[in-house]
């Protein structure tokens, strides 16, 4: 993990183009999308664009048959601008536009209403276009093992139709002729474990039961995202669980973080040393924070970090916490890097040094923020070990563009 040779793409890239920097691996990306074609022959495999829209991951997951699952017009035109065939895109969203919903259905994708007044608007909508399609995304009540933010298949979430209004939104579409294109649910993110997802091939065994016994059978069961990694074993498990239980309907997954998290890094170099001896810590202060990567603060994250090139001297501490430069004392990445550092790497972690916090491909970039005046990074994308420039860094002309 703490490859500090310097033919690490990470450390070639830093020296190019600057920190903080992300730079993603797309041989890897592809890698992980591989697992899931291999565990789900057959299906839509429907990359969640908000996990990274980065244009050249997108493109390259694209042409190796991955679709997009999107949630506004704009994501909708980065998936058609990657090449992504109509087709193979789904969109999902509790409160879009009528605008993005004409948008959606013109462009021929399948569009996921989120409740029964999403479902009145689609329906009104639909009458306008050749070949509508729309499926219905319900809400299985399920608790997975997440962030509470990120359980987006509760009770109490807003996502998704209620189970006991199946019947209801089955009426509707009955009403407007339309058949129903998919049946699905996304249960949340970041989820270990397989439970959560094979309590969900249940529900939507039942439903898509429910669904065909008044005459609308699905034509795809769709399962979302969620998992935490492509982990080989735990998408067998769901694909024999989906395998048994929903057999005849095509599947379709929704992966975002398990294709690209642990394929991308948040590049950043060490540029203060801030020791606390009362509080028993020191903090490194590095040129990237929580404008760049939210998760930490926002769901108290927890992300491996290696070093790539040693700094000056870090004198001893009880206790070594990665801090950014935002004003906000909560804008801290990573704590405790005895962790993930060894004593003589530590030792070396002073100004200078040049780290690469990982499982940042997923959540990171997708949710940085300009706040304090700090420009967005650079992205940087890795193909056969070389990196390439993909997205440019924010200028000071790019944060007034907009300003009148
Ligand atoms: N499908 C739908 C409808 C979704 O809302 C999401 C993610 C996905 C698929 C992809 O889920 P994944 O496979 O990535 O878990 N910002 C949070 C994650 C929010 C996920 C939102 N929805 C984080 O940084 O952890």
């Amino acid at each position: 993990v703490n490859d500090a040779s310097l033919a690490d793409p990470r450390r070639q890239a830093a020296a190019s183009w600057g920190t903080p920097l992300w730079v993603t691996d797309l041989d890897d990306a592809t890698a992980n999308l591989a697992r899931y074609r291999a565990a789900f022959p057959g299906a839509l495999i429907a990359y969640a664009v908000k996990a990274n829209a980065d244009p050249q991951l997108l493109r390259r997951l694209v042409n190796e048959g991955a679709g997009c699952e999107v949630v506004t017009g704009l994501e909708l035109a980065l998936a058609r601008r990657a090449g992504c065939p109509p087709e193979r895109i789904v969109m999902n969203g509790v409160g879009r536009t009528d605008d993005e919903l004409r948008t959606a259905l013109a462009s021929g994708a399948l569009v996921n209403a989120e409740s029964l007044d999403d479902l009145s608007v689609l329906v009104a909508l639909a009458g306008g276009f050749d070949r509508p399609r729309i499926g219905l995304r319900l809400n299985p009540a399920l608790d997975a093992e997440t962030h509470p933010h990120l359980a987006t298949g509760a009770a109490a979430a807003k996502f998704g139709i209620s189970l006991a209004d199946l019947p209801a939104a089955l009426d509707m579409l009955r009403g407007a002729r339309l058949s129903l294109a998919a049946l699905g649910a996304h249960i949340g993110s970041d989820i270990g474990g397989t439970a959560a997802h094979l309590a969900l091939v249940d529900r939507l065994a039942d439903a898509a039961a429910t669904a065909s016994s008044a005459g609308l059978a699905p034509e795809r069961i769709d399962i979302g995202g969620g998992f935490a990694s492509a982990e080989p074993a735990a998408l067998d498990a769901i694909a024999d669980a989906a395998g048994a239980r929903l057999g005849r309907h095509r599947l379709i997954c929704e992966p975002g973080r398990s294709l690209v998290a642990d394929v991308g890094w948040l590049v950043t170099r060490v540029l203060r040393v801030q020791p606390r001896a009362d509080a028993g810590l020191t903090y490194l202060v590095a040129d990237a924070g929580m404008t760049d990567l939210l998760r930490p603060v926002l769901y108290g994250a927890d992300h491996p970090v290696a070093l790539l090139s040693a700094g000056e001297a870090l004198p001893p501490a009880t206790r070594v916490d990665l801090a950014g430069p935002v004003c906000e004392a909560g804008d801290v990445l990573s704590r405790d890097l005895g962790r993930w550092l060894s004593p003589a790497e530590l030792a070396r972690a002073g100004r200078g040094a040049l780290l690469a916090i990982g499982r940042a491909g997923a959540y990171g970039a997708a949710m940085s923020t300009t706040y304090n005046g700090r420009p967005r990074a650079a992205e940087v994308v890795v193909e056969d070990g070389i990196p390439r420039l993909s997205r440019r860094r924010e200028t000071l002309d790019d944060l007034l563009a907009r300003d009148l």
